[in-house]
């Protein structure tokens, strides 16, 4: 539990401080790109880029040693469940931090419409009253749906 805290404390300051020179990086590197993106999915990037990729990867295929398993985001058909996704994304879950207390509803819900989009084909996009509504309805960790290929 203390692992969890400590983390998100450490995320905390590494968003505030990062996000801020990511925006910069991206825009200068992709401007072309940024001005026809629309402003969730450059959203979404950040925060994947800040938060998530450090033990998803920037591919989102996962990785990690033996008996510290990252899945894969990419090609995950958890992620069909956009409430499953938020959940997690929220409450954590095993070896998941939660991040309700360190990213807003607006960048959870733009972080699950990235991750869906850009590695997997959910194109539908997660809204934060989806993110308000599953935080609503409590702390539960979700058992993901049943995956024989994941
Ligand atoms: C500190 C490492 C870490 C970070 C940071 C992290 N995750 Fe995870 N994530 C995990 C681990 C470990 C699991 C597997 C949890 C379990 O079930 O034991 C997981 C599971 C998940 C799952 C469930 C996958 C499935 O098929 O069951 C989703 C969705 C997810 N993470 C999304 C994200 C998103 C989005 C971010 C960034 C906002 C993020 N994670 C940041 C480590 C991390």
């Amino acid at each position: 539990m203390s692992k969890g805290a400590d983390f998100a404390v450490a995320m905390a300051i590494i968003i505030s401080v990062g996000l801020v020179a990511g925006t910069a990086t991206v825009r200068a590197q992709e401007a072309p790109e940024a001005a026809t993106a629309d402003a969730a999915s450059s959203e979404g990037r950040e925060v994947y880029e800040a938060v998530c990729q450090a033990c998803h990867m920037a591919d989102a295929k996962g990785g990690g040693d033996a008996g510290a398993e990252i899945p894969a985001l990419a090609n995950n058909v958890h992620l069909a469940d956009k409430d499953f996704m938020v959940n997690v994304v929220l409450n954590g879950r095993g070896g998941m931090p939660w991040l309700k207390d360190l990213l807003s509803h607006q960048q959870v819900a733009s972080v699950a419409t990235y991750v869906r989009r850009e590695f997997n084909a959910y194109p539908e996009a997660v809204t934060e009253a989806d993110v308000d509504r599953v935080a609503s309805n409590g702390p539960a960790s979700p058992a993901p749906p049943p995956c024989t290929s994941c």
